[in-house]
Order: C-alpha cells, then sequence, then structure tokens
C-alpha cells in the first residue's frame, strides 16, 4: 500500500477506548488533568486522511460542530449500514479493501485510523505503521476494547514514552516489518 496507517486513541489501564454505551467521560475527565492537548493537534496535522468506524463517527456527531477537528482533511467511514451519501463531508466505504484502494486512488499517504473495530482490521490487514496510546489511569472493567484476537503476534518498537501528568502515560510504538 502507498499510505501509512496512524493510530492516536486513549485507553484505560485495562484497554478499554470506550464503556460498552459508548461513554467516555472517564477518558475526557482524566485527559483534561494532564498537559495540554496530548499532542493531538501535531499528530492531526501530519496526516492526510481520518478513516473511522461508523460508530465512532456517530459518537463525534453528538459532541457537535466544535469536535470536528478534520476539516481540510479526506474523511472516510467504514460501514456496512450509513447511506453512502449521509453526510457530504464523509466518502462511506462497505469494505476495508474497497476504502485502501480508494485511499491509493486518491494518492492519499497518512491516515488517522481511529475506532477500535477499524484499528483492529487494520492492523490485521499489516496496515498500520505506528501507534499512540495515551493510557489514563483507570481500571473500567469492561467496554469496547481497543485490541483483539490476531492471526499472528505483531511485534513492536517502542519509540517514546511520556508521564503526561495527572497520571497519563503517552507511549509511541512503531510496527515491526
Ligand atoms: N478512547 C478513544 O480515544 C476513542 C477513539 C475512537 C473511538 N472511541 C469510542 O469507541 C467507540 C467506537 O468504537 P467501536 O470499536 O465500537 O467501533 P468503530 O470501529 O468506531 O465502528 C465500528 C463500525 O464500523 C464499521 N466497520 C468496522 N470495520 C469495518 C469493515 N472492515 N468493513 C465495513 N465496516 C466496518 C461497522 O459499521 P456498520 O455496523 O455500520 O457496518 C462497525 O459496526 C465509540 O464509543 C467512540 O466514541 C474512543
Amino acid at each position: 500500500m502507498s499510505f501509512d496507517g496512524h493510530v492516536f486513541i486513549g485507553v484505560s489501564l485495562d484497554g478499554f477506548i470506550a464503556r460498552a454505551d459508548g461513554d467516555l467521560d472517564w477518558l475526557n475527565a482524566r485527559g483534561e488533568a494532564a498537559e495540554g492537548d496530548l499532542g493531538y493537534q501535531a499528530f492531526i496535522d501530519g496526516v492526510d486522511t481520518v478513516v473511522m468506524g461508523r460508530a465512532t463517527y456517530e459518537k463525534v456527531l453528538t459532541f457537535g460542530q466544535d469536535a470536528w477537528t478534520y476539516d481540510g482533511k479526506h474523511i472516510a467511514v467504514l460501514s456496512t449500514r450509513l447511506p453512502a451519501d449521509a453526510d457530504p463531508r464523509v466518502t462511506v466505504h462497505r469494505s476495508l479493501d474497497e476504502l485502501a484502494g480508494d485511499l491509493e486512488a486518491r494518492g492519499l499517504k497518512h491516515v488517522y485510523v481511529d475506532g477500535g473495530q477499524v484499528v483492529r482490521a487494520f492492523l490485521r490487514a499489516g496496515l498500520v505503521t505506528d501507534l499512540t496510546i495515551t493510557t489514563v489511569p483507570v481500571l473500567i472493567g469492561s467496554g469496547l476494547p481497543l485490541f483483539g484476537e490476531l492471526d499472528a503476534d505483531i511485534d513492536l518498537t517502542l519509540r517514546s514514552t511520556a508521564d503526561m501528568g495527572g497520571g497519563v502515560v503517552q507511549s509511541v510504538y512503531e510496527i515491526k516489518r
């Protein structure tokens, strides 16, 4: 593939990205106790494309226009159900293969991969280059996981780890090729 996938995501120490009902209050409150924007602006400035799962897309819509930080990016939503013309700001794709082909055809290079299911699909397909994992100091016991089953181990190289304040730790891993 001619593009690289980058994950930038917040997790509980026990590996969840949201409660089962999608609640993120446990994450946002602790993230706000950390320093600045946790590098989000620098990260988003470095990508030309945002790919998210339908569940993440629908959650972002509930945050209102201020949370739509993607202007100027190509935005793709993976969904088997969302109507193709649901939102003029996004393109909807029915499968990862179709999406990947479209990104290649458009000449896009740097892709922000967001949403648990979508991150797992990109990892399984070998389409992730690096992961920035921001871990907040809480165990929530259950919820929507970041990681899941794999066909084979994925080896990682730790590039950095930083104490962001408020008990928040941010680690950057590259996928070993
Ligand atoms: N902690 C964080 O930093 C963070 C970051 C992002 C999201 N979140 C939260 O995580 C939750 C969503 O995560 P999630 O894992 O449940 O879902 P998700 O990955 O955002 O979306 C899942 C949906 O995407 C579609 N999809 C995924 N893979 C597909 C594929 N290969 N082909 C076609 N469609 C595909 C399916 O939509 P259809 O059912 O329409 O087919 C699936 O139901 C939300 O609550 C969100 O707020 C948290």
